[in-house]
């Protein structure tokens, strides 16, 4: 299965999310409608909500409420990548200057703080307190995600354990309150619920890990972003990680130096050796494993064309290159 297999599945719903997302973009202030549509009307791949709509697909329910529910969820996922784009200084996004780049970073910040106020004002409409719990937990486990990371710039000495409880947080999260919220938006049996809740955070383990390999050996016109910028922020990731473990003594205080200073300057040594050391092969095999873990947790679902849409997005996640 494509992925265009895979969103032909859910087409009908997909193209209602999208209405929604519009819908819900409105303000009364005309630069936060403005920047809002800006980032959203830029694209962007919608795999969380696409997580959403196969996930109640494979449950049999498909409704109004999932669309509403893959729209909070968007948002909340935009807000972020507005958020985070101040964070790490990125000036391209989904193919385009990010909204920092044109706008500041004031009006970024402000702007995701909107769409996150409206995902739950829409999710409060959705009456599901189980759902409410989910996300707000969520999105309290994406903030301090996203500071781990923060704390941990420019430090060399990261385990690889601390890389993952990063990228859990500042990702794997929000796919797994999808997969979850869905689950409990159906009140479906705590067994299934949980079957669900632990694929979304395999999918998004494996999600966050081809992120980062794609970080050195992605093309940025494909990619929509820049290459190269963990490295610029000194961000550690699974690739450097493996590198100072495997490579020797010379190779090793070179991506120290390289963490610790950030910047591009030493880009093409350190490609080169995290191609030798293997290490893009290593991330791209552990994030390989996460999907696989993903897909054993649908064993629970009735055999349905959802089901195998949502194990076949499980390797889209690891083969995909934007
Ligand atoms: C970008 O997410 C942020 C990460 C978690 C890596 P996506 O790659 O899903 O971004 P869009 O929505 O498709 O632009
Ligand atoms: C994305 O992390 C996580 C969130 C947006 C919360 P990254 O910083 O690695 O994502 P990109 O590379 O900017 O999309
Ligand atoms: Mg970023
Ligand atoms: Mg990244």
């Amino acid at each position: 299965m494509q992925i265009s297999d895979i969103l032909s599945v859910v087409q009908s719903e997909f193209q209602a999310v999208d209405r929604l997302i519009h819908e819900q973009l409105a303000s009364r202030v005309p630069l936060v409608e403005k920047i809002a549509d800006y980032i959203v009307s830029s694209g962007g791949k919608r795999i969380r909500p696409l997580l959403v709509l196969l996930t109640s697909r494979a449950l049999q329910r498909s409704d109004a409420e999932a669309v509403k529910l893959a729209t909070v969820i968007e948002f909340l996922h935009t807000a972020t990548l507005l958020h985070d784009d101040v964070v790490d200084t990125s000036d391209m996004r989904r193919g385009n200057p990010t909204a920092n780049a044109k706008w500041g970073n004031a009006p970024s910040v402000l702007v995701g703080d909107f769409l996150y106020s409206r995902a739950f004002q829409m999710m409060v409409e959705l009456e599901s307190l189980p759902v409410m719990k989910i996300l707000s937990d969520a999105t309290c486990v994406i903030a301090e995600g996203e500071v781990l990371q923060l704390t941990n710039v420019k430090n060399p000495d990261i385990t690889e354990q601390q890389y993952r409880d990063v990228i859990h947080g500042k990702t794997a999260m929000l796919f797994e309150a999808s997969t979850h919220a869905t689950a409990a938006l159906y009140q479906c049996s705590d067994e299934q619920q949980q079957a669900l809740q632990r694929y979304g955070t395999e999918l998004g383990m494996a999600f966050q890990l081809i992120d980062d390999v794609l970080d050195y050996s992605g093309d940025a016109a494909e990619l929509g972003k820049n290459v190269g910028d963990d490295l610029a922020e000194g961000k550690p990731t699974l690739p450097l990680i493996h590198a100072m473990a495997h490579g020797n003594d010379e190779q090793r205080q070179l991506i120290r130096r390289a963490i610790r200073r950030g910047g591009l300057e030493q880009m093409d040594d350190v490609i080169r050796i995290v191609q030798a050391c293997g290490s893009l092969d290593y991330t791209r095999q552990q994030a390989q494993t996460c999907a696989d873990n993903a897909k054993q947790q649908l064993e629970l679902l009735p055999d349905s064309e959802a089901k195998t849409a949502l194990a076949a997005l499980a390797d889209v996640a690891v083969m995909r290159t934007h």
